[in-house]
């Protein structure tokens, strides 16, 4: 029997831990999407999120093709997915591309956070769903020659990922078998003695 979206909705929370934010434990990164759609106030609340996100000299440096189903802009996006991802994010009633300046305004230098910051927006964006309870799911499985090609995207702008946003969908809806085990596997993380260190290999001693 597969598990419903409310079941594995359950299934894919983290473990609560005492005074962390529950938000970090709920967001989860599924492949079904419901067909409903997202409201525009809403979007804006991603966005506005993702505004806040510290960065390298307050730059700001990102940027986010936003496209609804149906759009232009969506459709775009869509076109540039790999054929693991085409096979699910149409599901996805928005299609983001995120896209980050590699120079900074203020002199003109190479700015190597871009990316970082880019990436930090995003992670706000995406908490800012789940709070929201939209579900969203990153990608890196996109042609960048086509994306930039197809926005005439400048070079010194660098692509991050395409962020599929909208409702939980039902596991069952994605039709094949493997698609639907990723979609109720548990989710699964190092522990931390293996990523925060107080010397190199050696974990740090936390509370
Ligand atoms: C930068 C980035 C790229 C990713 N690329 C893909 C992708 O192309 N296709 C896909 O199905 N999932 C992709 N994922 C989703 C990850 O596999 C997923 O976030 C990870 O397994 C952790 O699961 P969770 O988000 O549910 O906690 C990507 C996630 C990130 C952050």
């Amino acid at each position: 029997m597969i598990l419903s979206a409310i079941d594995v909705n359950n299934l894919k929370q983290a473990p609560a831990v005492s005074g962390v934010l529950p938000i970090f434990h709920q967001r989860w990164s599924p492949r079904s999407f419901a067909s409903r759609e997202v409201n525009p106030a809403d979007l804006r609340r991603v966005f506005e999120a993702a505004r806040w996100a510290a960065s390298s000299y307050n730059e700001q440096p990102w940027r986010f093709l936003a496209g609804v189903r149906n759009s232009i802009t969506y459709n775009k996006i869509f076109q540039s997915l790999v054929g693991f991802n085409r096979e699910w994010a149409g599901s996805a009633p928005v299609l983001i591309l995120g896209a980050a300046s590699t120079k900074f305004v203020h002199n003109g230098t190479a700015n190597a956070y871009a990316l970082y910051d880019l990436g930090a927006a995003a992670s706000y964006l995406t908490l800012q769903a789940a709070a929201l309870g939209l579900a969203t799911h990153q990608m890196a499985g996109f042609d960048h020659d086509a994306a930039r090609q197809a926005f005439e995207i400048p070079e010194d702008y660098a692509l991050g990922s395409v962020i599929a946003l909208g409702y939980q969908g039902e596991p069952a809806a994605l039709g094949h078998e493997q698609m639907i085990a990723m979609e109720v596997a548990p989710r699964d993380r190092k522990p931390l003695s293996e990523t925060v260190l107080s010397a190199w290999g050696e974990p740090a001693h936390l509370g």
